[in-house]
């Protein structure tokens, strides 16, 4: 049974005298115990390199390797072979952005609402024409985009988009998918078969996970015929002085030594969510938003951005007012020993184009409570009093 309380003991930080109320979720979520400890193993008992090191050190950093893809490919519904381990699903998509071909004119639909990470990748290829999602069908017919590229959840306003839907619909007029799981993976299960889409990229961090550690999914037959944009140690069966034989998928894309205790981290953290499971995460986060939104939509001049309903945003509420800056809103909040975040949270176009100059993100996770909402509300009441 779901139990907050006792979900709590296992992060360190919420079990400190001066514990934050951490609703900073969408940048970073906390560790539990079980991911520190499985990643602090490593360093202790089998510091050591993988898939080329035969002693024994060696041999059980492999394994451990090798199960934990074998966990994020099951988390997702992939084939091992198909997870290509990154730093982050920043490193993700700027591999396919840079491995799958791109030519001069060919398109890259997105939609208007994408981190800077789902598209800065794709506008810094000279010559590529770049187009905002407005009538999807009708540009996948008139433009033939080589890729549609997506999050599946924002991390402006936490909207879901149907990227299933999106990925047939695209898949009809030939265009490649990528979806940015960074804010999905920790919220929702996924599964790439039932998406269908071609790629798809997330961060460990944004799941309970280590930092540094990402994970990209590519459909095998594509990553068989992309060229790694990165090469070195790892990637190649054989060199000459010039020539070499690359590795098969997914090691030719995983070049240099790569975050072992990262990676082992990664597994421990998919395992302790798939116990709490996402049924009762969501349900969870959408107790706590609503408790938000209901409080915000009665302070005037509070603006909600997104979805109106709170049940469309899942564990997101970003806001802001023309009263006071969200800068300051967000000091006020740490005084009171509240964590959020306040900018423009790396979707600067978004905020360019809708000439809102920034906001306030508050951003639960399962292991929030109600009474930190409760707080959370009461603080944003005194604040408004200054406005
Ligand atoms: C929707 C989305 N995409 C991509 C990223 C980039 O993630 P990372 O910095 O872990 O690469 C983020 C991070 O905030 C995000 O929210």
């Amino acid at each position: 049974m779901f139990d907050v309380k006792k979900i709590r003991k296992d992060f360190p930080i919420l079990n400190r005298a001066d514990a934050p109320i951490y609703f900073d979720n969408a940048c970073s979520t906390l560790r539990p115990r079980q991911v520190i400890d499985a990643m602090n193993e490593y360093y202790e008992n089998y510091p050591a390199c993988a898939g080329r090191s035969g002693h024994r050190l060696g041999e059980i950093v492999t394994k451990k390797i090798d199960e934990a893809r074998a966990v994020v490919a099951d988390f997702i519904g992939a084939k091992k072979e198909e997870i290509i381990f990154t730093r982050n699903t920043t490193e993700g998509i700027n591999l396919v952005a840079n491995s799958i071909g791109l030519k001069e004119d060919d398109t890259v639909l997105t939609s208007g609402k994408e981190h800077n990470s789902n598209l800065l990748p794709w506008i810094a290829k000279g010559g590529i024409r770049h187009e905002i999602i407005s009538d999807f069908e009708k540009q996948l017919k008139s433009l033939q985009p080589k890729i549609v590229a997506l999050f599946y959840k924002s991390n402006l306003d936490g909207e879901t988009l149907p990227v299933k839907e999106m990925t047939k619909l695209a898949h009809k007029y030939g265009a490649l998918v990528l979806v940015d799981a960074a804010q999905a993976a920790g919220h929702k299960k996924m599964n790439v078969r039932d998406l269908d889409c071609d790629f798809l990229a997330f961060s460990g961090h944004k799941m309970l996970g280590p930092s540094g550690i990402g994970v990209l999914y590519g459909k095998k037959k594509l990553l068989e015929q992309m060229a790694p944009f990165m090469l070195g140690g790892g990637t190649v069966s054989s060199s000459t002085y010039d020539y070499f034989q690359l590795l098969a998928v997914p090691e030719r894309f995983e070049a240099g030594l790569q975050n072992y205790s990262g990676i082992i981290g990664l597994a421990e953290a998919i395992k302790y969510m798939e116990k709490i499971g996402f049924d009762d995460i969501k349900n969870h986060e959408l107790a706590l938003n609503r408790i938000i939104t209901q409080a915000l939509l009665e302070i005037p001049s509070i603006e909600i951005i997104g979805p109106q309903d709170s049940s469309d945003r899942g564990s997101i509420i970003t806001f802001y007012t023309k009263k006071l800056d969200s800068h300051q809103i967000m000091l006020l909040l740490d005084k009171a020993g509240i964590a959020v975040r306040s900018g423009q949270f790396c979707v600067h176009s978004w905020f360019n184009a809708n000439k809102i100059k920034d906001a306030v993100r508050a951003s639960v996770y399962f292991y929030n409570t109600e009474e930190e909402a409760e707080k959370f509300v009461s603080e944003m009441k005194k604040i408004s009093k200054l406005f």
